[in-house]
């Protein structure tokens, strides 16, 4: 593709997320959040780790923040920790809170760089869970509550706003793989439950967003989708992939875009609908912005009556009649064991223009983890990395030469960060974190990912790109 493609006002960021990165969770005020006690249970977490220190951006905020601005980005999307702004949830605003945001926008801003705002990015807060959790209704009603006191403070100078982030991971793995905060297994209708709470506290705060931050808002979810390939040709292979789909895709996007959850759904999920009451569909459906979609991975999947052997895995949420399959010849993957699948993305972002129909695509997250190591020269040749970004930049710009509405692109991550039950032992960033010292190290796919952005800039600049390139 010539990447002219992509408009004059493209995004180009990076993302993290508040408690992956921000550390200083005892700090100014904030009150606990499900992920600070998930992560203090033991075997929850590789080696025990939590967030409690992380990059320590609530400290390096500023450097952090030239960082980008040496990176040439033009967006960041961020998280807001709701247990900074409201330490119990609902109730008494913490003021400390709401300036850590503040300071962190204006100094976005102070260099030309559009903020991007996650309000929930997992880290609820503990207070709610105690009182059920996602699987509570009143939740949603406190999140609205809480993106309304945002929007008030920020929403005269920053107008993209995300409403939940992957809230499949929010009610499935929370709430019935139990790999996530607040690590309840085996609870389907929990999953049912949180994930109608979750489409629910999306759509109350859509509605308060727009009330609040005027016209000129842009609001959206973002959502981790996954093209469903068929790993054979057999009938129950068929099946097996439209059930995946409802699983990983439909789930979440059918209620956001068509108002109602796929037929079969919960049955296959072996659970009851959830409580849906009047008006929630109308509410969770409302026109937004734009849709956030997290690209990592396809899966292919196959019937569960073919044969279950070498290298297929009943995986999540399987149940009966679908398998993944693993052992995909001559697959690269990464270091989570992704699958590297760059096509998947243009098919993705294809497939769901021609399908939603949403008036704008953000890729809110698209990245890797590597076996990164530090150079005695104090470089990070992260080449793997930048290959990755290299061949998904070129599947995104062929997603937008088809049509595809796409607005923005943010790496994950911009740090080294604490991946969730990982731990520290997965990094992500365009920025390595050696985590004894908080130093940071721009990686070579960094500096690839500046170069390219440059480029682009220059090309309409009308000037060449060659020397906007820096490598
Ligand atoms: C996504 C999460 C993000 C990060 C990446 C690797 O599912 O939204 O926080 O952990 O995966």
């Amino acid at each position: 593709m010539t990447s002219t493609s992509f408009p004059r006002d493209f995004l180009w960021g990076a993302a993290t997320s508040a408690y992956q990165v921000e550390g200083a969770t005892g700090e100014d005020g904030r009150g606990l959040s499900i992920w600070d006690a998930f992560a203090a249970t033991p075997g929850r977490t590789h080696e025990g780790a939590t967030g409690a220190i992380a990059a320590d951006h609530y400290h390096r905020m500023r450097q952090d923040v030239a960082l980008m601005a040496d990176l040439g980005l033009n967006a960041y999307r961020f998280s807001i920790a709701w247990p900074r702004v409201l330490p119990e949830g609902r109730g008494q605003v913490n003021p400390a809170g709401l300036d850590f945001y503040e300071e962190l926008v204006d100094a976005l801003l102070g260099h030309g760089i559009t903020p991007v705002a996650t309000l929930y990015h997992w880290d609820l807060p503990l207070a709610l869970d105690e009182q059920g959790g996602w699987r509570a209704r009143a939740t949603a009603e406190a999140f609205a509550d809480y993106a309304e006191i945002v929007v008030e403070r920020l929403g005269d100078r920053m107008r993209h706003w995300v409403t939940v982030n992957e809230p499949w991971c929010s009610a499935y793995l929370g709430y019935c793989e139990g790999m996530h905060a607040p690590g309840i297994r085996d609870d389907a209708q929990g999953a049912v439950d949180a994930g109608h709470h979750l489409l629910l506290a999306h759509g109350l705060a859509a509605q308060r967003i727009r009330q609040v931050g005027g016209a000129s808002a842009r609001v959206g979810a973002a959502l981790n989708l996954f093209p469903i390939f068929a790993g054979d040709a057999g009938a129950a292979t068929v099946r097996a992939v439209e059930r995946a789909d409802r699983f990983h895709n439909r789930w979440f996007l059918d209620p956001l875009y068509r108002g109602r959850y796929p037929d079969g759904l919960f049955a296959e999920l072996g659970a009851a609908p959830p409580p849906i009451c009047d008006g929630d569909m109308e509410l969770i459906s409302a026109p937004t912005d734009f849709l956030g979609i997290n690209y990592y991975n396809r899966w292919v999947v196959r019937g569960a009556s073919s044969n279950g052997h070498n290298g297929a895995s009943a995986g999540m949420g399987a149940g009966a009649g679908l398998e993944y399959v693993t052992n995909l010849p001559r697959a690269a993957r990464t270091a989570m064991g992704w699958e590297v699948y760059p096509h998947g993305l243009t098919l993705l972002l294809e497939d769901l223009t021609r399908t939603y129909h949403p008036p704008a695509l953000l890729v809110t997250e698209n990245g890797a983890a590597y076996e990164d190591s530090v150079t005695g020269a104090g470089r990070v040749t992260d080449s793997q990395r930048l290959t990755y970004l290299r061949e998904h930049l070129d599947a995104l710009g062929r997603a937008v030469e088809q049509g595809a509405p796409v607005t923005g692109y943010f790496v994950w991550s911009l740090l080294d960060n604490y991946e969730w039950s990982e731990g520290y032992s997965k990094r992500f960033g365009l920025i390595y974190v050696e985590y004894a010292t908080q130093r940071r190290i721009v990686k070579d796919s960094g500096r690839w990912y500046a170069g390219f952005i440059a480029a682009q800039r220059a090309l309409h600049a009308g000037a060449t790109p060659a020397d906007a390139v820096t490598e």
